[in-house]
């Protein structure tokens, strides 16, 4: 294998057309991200037929610009690395199309990459020491994961989440109380003017798993609150709705991620994924891994949120292993991880 092993990175399983060039899984040459956001925001949430349709339209310049910014031609190229599930089928075959096409033009090898091995993957973008095993919580729009990585691309999943995702539980509770689309940045910069004792919201345990998680129940806890003193003609505090929300959220997610690193002996332990840029999540995790000599990881907002540099780093390790896939790889809406 050749010492240097660049990597062009596609990522399309949702709202953000993004291509990126990286190398060794560690160095980011570009990460060009295009987001549909405002796109989606006139309708509450992203639009799975509009979203495949940006994507098409985006998606060769995306790339384009990734080469141009990394300084380089699809000749220097080794591998082309793609998202292939899990996420919207059709938002998802337009960079499997792309990819393919490019790693068939240029015989470069073909790898798919599971989006949430992305996620946990974007820590080894920020930083360089960090090698399995650690302790991850992935916790985005779609998914919320308590992950043992054992090794690079070697996961057991502890816990997931029963119902809604956390990120999912921000939005809804955000569109609540009239932030918008998407909610979860607002609503974190709403709770920083509230006070988060104001409200007891229930923290949800699960009575079976010490690992899983439920935000349903909290989602409709704040539901009611909002209903309950609309009929009574109260004003609402819309600040303290939402640090005492959050609170709720963090707590849970803190526990549970500060639990599971002890439980099996770890030191470290990483946060990924869209929620993860949560500034109360983030001072909750500092506290709490302090206290018990835990070494916390985060990556900064950009590598949270769905990029393809992260796709990249993931393939690099998936490459590395020796995974070459087929013209055959299809989109995998509800792909596993670890399959
Ligand atoms: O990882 P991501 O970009 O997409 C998925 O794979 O789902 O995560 C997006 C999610 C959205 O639900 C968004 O509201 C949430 O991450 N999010 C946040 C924050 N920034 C993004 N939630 C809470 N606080 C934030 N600062
Ligand atoms: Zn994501």
């Amino acid at each position: 294998m050749k010492d240097d092993v660049k990597i062009l990175a596609i990522e399309s399983s949702c709202d953000e057309t993004s291509a990126a060039v990286v190398v060794n899984g560690r160095k980011v040459l570009s990460n060009i991200i295009y987001s549909q956001i405002e796109i989606h925001t006139v309708y509450g949430g992203v639009v799975p037929e509009i979203a495949s349709r940006k994507h098409v339209e985006k998606i060769n310049q995306v790339i384009r610009a990734a080469l141009e910014e990394a300084k380089c031609t699809l000749d220097d190229i080794d591998a082309v690395a793609v998202t292939y599930g899990p996420g919207l089928v059709g938002a998802l075959l337009v960079g499997l199309g792309a990819a393919k096409a490019i790693s068939y033009a240029k015989k470069l090898p073909l790898i798919g990459v599971h989006h949430i091995e992305g996620h946990i993957a974007a820590n080894f973008i920020e930083y360089p020491e960090l090698e399995p095993p650690f302790m991850c919580l992935v916790v985005s729009g779609g998914h919320t994961h308590l992950v043992r990585v054992k090794d690079y691309g070697s996961f057991d999943i502890l816990g997931i989440t029963r119902d809604d995702a956390a990120g999912e539980a921000f939005d809804k509770v955000a569109r609540a109380i009239g932030l918008g689309y998407p909610g979860g940045p607002k609503l974190d910069k709403l709770a920083k003017e509230g006070n988060p004792d104001a409200i007891v919201f229930p923290k949800a345990k699960i009575s079976d798993s010490e690992f899983d998680f439920s935000f349903s129940g909290l989602k409709s806890a704040v539901l009611n609150y909002i209903n309950q003193a609309q009929m009574r003609g109260e004003t609402i505090r819309t600040a303290d709705v939402a640090a005492s929300f959050q609170k709720a959220v963090t707590e849970v997610l803190t526990e549970h991620a500060v639990w599971a690193a002890k439980r099996f002996d770890m030191d470290k332990l990483a946060l990924a994924g869209g929620v993860a840029s949560n500034s109360a999540l983030r001072a909750a995790m500092d506290q709490a891994c302090k206290k018990e000599n835990i070494h916390l990881y985060y990556p900064s907002p950009l590598l949270c949120t769905d990029n393809a540099a992260m796709i990249g780093a993931a393939g690099y390790y998936e490459y590395k292993k020796g995974i070459r896939h087929g013209w055959d790889l299809n989109a995998v809406p509800n792909l596993k991880l670890g399959e």
